[in-house]
């Protein structure tokens, strides 16, 4: 059963609070997944009731059920730089401290501008609401991305953090760690011989990682003029993805371990500055509407040149994955929008069954993570009723289709590991400092951002670059 506690979000009039985090925590409740005397306290600026902030939220379908979740959430105004209205805070947990409700164990999950991190921990720290060691019961500050905006200021925010708490108090968010065919990768790779022997350079040709959207950057101008593809999707859930793709086995599945082994990767992760292909989306029409040129967006500089697209190849330079080429690609205002990670392994030598009938192709195994999460394999058959000609077909599992219910919401995974005290699921500080080196290497390398409309599959460079 999950421990009790007090989940206390900051900037929960904020959209990431609305639309996921809340909703996470109600579908816990819904599902009894959390202790009856948890309770949440929404903390942001604006002055509201509780009444009037729980207006604000989506709620879930089963009233009843939405109606016992509202009562485990209350709302607390408070200005991030306004020292008494920490004391008010401290005030408010000591109230319900002494009306009851066990306030030792608390998470601080700060869903703000990243700009107001270092002030948040500075004055939640000062006032002794969150801190190092309590003495009872424990103290978790969850840090949504982005962490940082380059090396250095990351090296900043994390020393400011350091100084304050202890690392297994930290914990730095990857929502993408929280998607269950992310989780599966592990499992796919180390319970499955056959995949597990052929994972390397002398199987496997090319990999891919493809994170594609529909959505523009709608209403989010303002951040991702300054942040970019490389930014808010390589430097984070692309490179965990590649390091969680060619990690070596982990001693355990403990949160050390399995950090150790990304960091090793990320270090040996080598950038081609030749090898980038940027883009940036000009007005067009995804599934019949239309989409702004993204210069004209609110929030988006004159003449912006920032990617809204990008694809790199990048070498993992260890023994296992020698000359293979790492595919990365991700972009917004696309045709389609999935994520997913293929191995291609390298084609078969043509000894037999490869005459002019045949088309043979290499296997391919294809891990969805998202839309239809599920797995695809590609392999060569005999067409029916032909002389030993071969045609490559495809066995596909979808997680949808055998349980009949969707998997669930990465952030109900995190926060409920949150609780558990658990931070496998979470980015070591090793992993964002690699990550970021890699990625600032990406963004010297100062390439040209092509224009690409809406609605198609990205820059024309890019489909000459990517492998099929
Ligand atoms: C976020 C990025 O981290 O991930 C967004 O800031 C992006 O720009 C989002 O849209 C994609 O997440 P998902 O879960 O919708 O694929």
């Amino acid at each position: 059963m999950a421990q009790q506690c007090i989940v206390l979000v900051f900037g929960a009039t904020g959209d990431l609070a609305k639309k996921k985090l809340i909703p996470a925590l109600a579908n816990l409740h819904a599902k009894g997944h959390l202790h009856k005397g948890t309770r949440i306290l929404a903390v942001s600026r604006r002055p509201l009731t509780d009444a009037q902030y729980h207006k604000e939220l989506l709620p879930i379908k089963d009233k009843k059920v939405w109606a016992s979740f509202l009562k485990r959430v209350s709302y607390h105004q408070l200005d991030f730089s306004n020292r008494s209205d920490y004391l008010a805070l401290k005030g408010r947990l000591a109230k319900m401290q002494a009306a009851g409700i066990d306030t030792s164990r608390r998470v601080f999950h700060l869903a703000t501008l990243p700009e107001s991190f270092p002030t948040i921990i500075e004055q939640l720290s000062k006032e002794c609401i969150a801190y190092r060691a309590p003495k009872e019961g424990w103290h978790r500050v969850v840090f949504e991305k982005p962490f940082g905006h380059d090396l250095s200021s990351a090296h900043g925010l994390n020393t400011e953090i350091t100084r304050l708490f202890d690392e297994n108090q930290v914990y730095r968010i990857d929502h993408y760690l929280g998607k269950e065919l992310v989780q599966n990768l592990l499992v796919l790779r180390f319970t499955n011989p056959l995949f597990d022997r052929s994972w390397n350079s002398q199987y496997v040709s090319h990999v891919t990682i493809r994170l594609y959207e529909q959505v523009s950057v709608e209403g989010r101008g303002e951040y991702y003029d300054k942040a970019g593809a490389l930014r808010d999707m390589v430097q984070n859930h692309m490179l965990q993805l590649l390091a969680l793709t060619a990690m070596e086995m982990p001693a355990t599945t403990d949160a050390h371990d399995i950090h150790y082994e990304k960091v090793k990767v990320l270090k040996t992760v080598e950038v081609d500055p030749k090898q980038i292909v940027l883009g940036q989306y000009t007005a067009g029409k995804i599934n019949r509407k239309s989409v702004t040129d993204y210069r004209k967006e609110e929030g988006v500089r004159k003449g912006s040149t920032t990617e809204t697209y990008a694809a790199v190849k990048l070498h993992v330079n260890n023994r296992r994955w020698h000359g293979v080429p790492f595919y990365l690609s991700t972009g917004k205002a696309l045709k389609e929008g999935y994520a997913e990670i293929t191995i291609t392994f390298k084609e078969a030598a043509c000894l037999l069954f490869c005459g002019a009938d045949s088309k043979l192709a290499p296997n391919k195994l294809t891990i969805r993570i998202q839309p239809h999460e599920g797995v695809k394999l590609q392999f060569n058959i005999k067409e029916l009723l032909s002389d030993f000609s071969a045609t490559p077909h495809e066995m596909d599992y979808h997680y949808d289709a055998e349980f009949r219910m969707n998997t669930p919401e990465a952030y109900e995974r995190l926060l409920s590991d949150v609780i558990k005290g658990d931070r496998t699921l979470f980015t070591s500080w090793g992993e964002v400092e690699y990550s970021w080196r890699i990625t600032d290497a990406l963004r010297k390398a100062r390439v040209p951002v092509q224009q690409y409309p809406a609605g198609s599959t990205g820059p024309d460079e890019a489909k000459r670059f990517l492998p099929d």
